[in-house]
């Protein structure tokens, strides 16, 4: 093995209360990136979008995750589909925004034209003017490729190596983390999108599962005291949860509520807090170096939220956002120093939801 493709591992601890965290490369290096496409965001269920932003038949949305253009599509039967979202003529990337394409999806390149169920429909003059349909080209092997997905409640989940377990199966740690929450009651009220944040896709997940930045980061967005909270991991499901003394839901200033922060391998992120909100993250990894996130804002029970309190629920998520983000992005200009080679440090206490996640990258990326 080449000297500079040293497999990457946590380095081991002298005694249980060193741990290091993953090494620089995880989070810079281009061939650690590609490893990481193909095992850690491929083998599991990744997170890539929301059912409400599907409203008619024919609604399509490109998205670019874990290094591959992927298109999601509502077909004629309501469902909604993933594809590769390449044409199977030269490989065109097909659909390039956001949009409704009726009933066809048509690349612009040739005019080959599959329908919403990804079958191949036209491939115009493929064998000589005026003969469309050749002896011997058979239009059935030459559909879009279809990736497998799961749907559950607003949010969507593909499955890109075919082999993961079943979603229901999958899933379950945090399933039982929610049981006291009917999830059927949710209902869409905000979106908060960030855009593109010039950090490695792991920070993002890895300052979302551990409290102990809260009380210092978010100082004065948020008012829920680090000796409330608890972390909580098992299995692909880890995070923290906080059962404040003192709750005041009508703060507008700040979060100061009981609240639970979850996070399902890979990239899925969901957090409740008490007593009537709910808020997922869509965390898009792009590059080693570059992310994307949403937030949706739901509320759960018959009460609408009055536009006021959406207003000031918006403003508070955005700043907690914005605080994050910063961190993050220090956190991936600090990977540049050979000073972080070996990975830093993690608390044993508070980040062991850190470490268990960083746990299951070097276990995929070994597969
Ligand atoms: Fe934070």
């Amino acid at each position: 093995m080449p000297a500079n493709k040293k497999k990457i591992r946590i380095k081991s601890p002298k005694n249980k209360n060193t741990i290091f965290g993953l090494p620089a490369k995880s989070y810079t290096d281009i061939d650690f990136w590609e490893k990481e496409c193909d095992t850690v965001l491929s083998n599991g269920w990744l997170f890539v979008g929301f059912v409400h932003e599907f409203n008619k038949v024919g609604d399509a949305q490109p998205i670019f995750i874990a290094g591959k253009p992927i298109l999601l599509i509502k077909n004629e039967n309501s469902e909604i589909t993933a594809f590769h979202n390449v044409c199977s003529h030269r490989c065109l990337k097909l659909v390039n925004e956001k949009k409704n394409i009726g009933k066809l999806i048509r690349c612009p390149y040739h005019s080959w034209s599959y329908d919403l169920q990804g079958n191949l429909k036209a491939a115009p003059h493929i064998g000589g003017t005026n003969n469309h349909k050749p002896k011997g080209f058979n239009f059935k092997e030459h559909g879009l490729k279809q990736i497998r997905i799961h749907i559950w409640h607003d949010w969507i989940f593909i499955n890109l190596n075919g082999k993961a377990k079943k979603f229901k199966e999958y899933a379950k740690p945090l399933f039982s983390k929610f049981k006291d929450l009917d999830f059927n009651k949710l209902k869409y009220t905000a979106t908060l999108d960030f855009g593109k944040i010039n950090t490695n896709w792991k920070f993002l997940i890895e300052n979302f599962i551990e409290p102990y930045h809260v009380q210092f980061v978010h100082k004065t967005t948020t008012n829920q005291p680090l000796r409330d909270h608890y972390t909580i991991v098992d299995g692909v499901c880890y995070g923290s949860g906080v059962d404040v003394k003192e709750e005041d839901s009508k703060n507008s200033k700040a979060l100061s509520v009981s609240s639970k922060y979850l996070s399902l391998f890979p990239n899925f992120i969901i957090g409740t807090y008490y007593p009537n909100q709910v808020g997922v993250y869509l965390n898009v990894p792009i590059n080693p170096n570059t992310s994307s996130q949403k937030r949706i804002i739901y509320t759960i029970g018959d009460k609408e939220m009055p536009k006021e309190e959406i207003d000031i629920t918006k403003k508070i998520w955005w700043n907690v956002h914005k605080e994050d983000h910063e961190i993050c992005e220090r956190l991936q200009e600090g990977r540049s120093s050979p000073a972080s080679n070996e990975g830093g440090l993690l608390s044993p206490y508070w980040e062991d939801g850190v470490k268990a996640f960083q746990k299951l990258i070097i276990q995929e990326t070994k597969s």
